[in-house]
C-alpha cells in the first residue's frame, strides 16, 4: 500500500477473493470516501426498464447465487488483509461463447500501485485457465485513462469502439473493448498474464 508511514521497499500482499455479506461495512467507506473518484465509471441503470441499485446484502445474495450458477464470479481484492476494491467478472456466458466480462475499481490509497493491474493479470490467468472460458473482455471508457493504461500495460488486444455500450453514471457511453482469448496466453508461446508483468 503506498501509503507515506510504509516501507516503500515492502511489497504488499494482494490476494482476490469472493465477495462476501461481512464486507459491507469496509466496501461502504471506501465507496463513500471515494464516491466522487468512482462516480464518473459507475454502471447505472436505465431509465425505463424498472431495475433499481440494490441493497448490498441483497447485491450479494444474487451475486453469490450468480456465481454458483456459473453466471458471474464477485471479487474483492485485498492489500495487507484490508479491502481495496472489487472486480466483478460478470457476466459469463457458457455454450458455444465460453467468454466473460471483467470489470474493478481500486481505492484511492492503493490507485497508481500496480495492485489493480497485478489483480486482473490474476483474474484473467483464472478465467482463461482453470475455469476454461475462451474469451474475455474489458471494455473502457475512452476518457479514462488509468483503466485504458492498465489494459495497455498487460497487453490485452484492442478491438476497436464500441458505441454507446454501456450505462454509466447516468448516461450511455462509447467504450474501447479490449479482449484476450485462452490460445493468445496459453497456447504455444503464449505466456500468462502474471508472467508478462514479470518480464516487464
Ligand atoms: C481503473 C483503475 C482500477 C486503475 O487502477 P490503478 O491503480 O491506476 O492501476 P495500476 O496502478 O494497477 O496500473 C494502471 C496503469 O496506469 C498507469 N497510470 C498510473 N497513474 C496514471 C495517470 N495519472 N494517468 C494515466 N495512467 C496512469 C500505470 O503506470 C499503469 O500503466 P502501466 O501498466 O503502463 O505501468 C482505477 O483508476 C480506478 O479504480 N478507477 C475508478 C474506477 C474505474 O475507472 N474502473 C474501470 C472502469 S473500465
Amino acid at each position: 500500500m503506498p501509503s507515506e508511514s510504509m516501507d516503500p521497499r515492502r511489497r504488499p500482499s494482494v490476494a482476490v477473493r469472493e465477495l462476501r455479506t461481512d464486507d459491507w461495512e469496509a466496501w461502504s467507506a471506501l465507496r463513500l470516501s471515494d464516491s466522487e473518484r468512482l462516480a464518473p465509471w459507475d454502471a447505472t441503470p436505465p431509465p425505463g426498464g424498472g431495475e433499481t441499485m440494490n441493497s448490498f446484502p441483497v447485491f450479494v445474495r444474487r451475486q453469490t447465487r450468480r456465481a454458483r450458477l456459473g453466471e458471474a464470479m464477485p471479487l474483492v481484492v485485498e492489500v495487507d488483509g484490508a479491502f481495496a476494491g472489487q472486480i466483478a467478472v460478470d457476466p459469463i456466458i457458457w455454450g458455444s461463447t465460453r467468454s466473460a466480462q471483467v470489470g474493478y475499481w481500486i481505492g484511492g490509497s492503493w490507485q497508481g500501485s500496480g495492485i489493480m493491474r497485478l489483480s486482473v493479470a490474476m483474474v484473467l490467468d483464472h478465467l482463461l485457465g482453470p475455469v476454461g472460458l475462451h474469451r474475455v473482455e474489458i471494455n473502457v471508457r475512452p476518457e479514462n485513462v488509468r483503466s485504458l493504461a492498465l489494459c495497455r500495460g498487460l497487453g490485452l488486444r484492442e478491438e476497436g469502439l464500441r458505441r454507446g455500450y454501456m450505462h454509466i453514471n447516468g448516461a450511455w457511453a462509447d467504450h474501447v473493448s479490449f479482449a484476450a482469448l485462452a490460445e493468445e496466453v496459453h497456447g504455444p508461446g503464449g505466456v500468462g498474464f502474471q508472467r508478462r508483468l514479470t518480464r516487464r
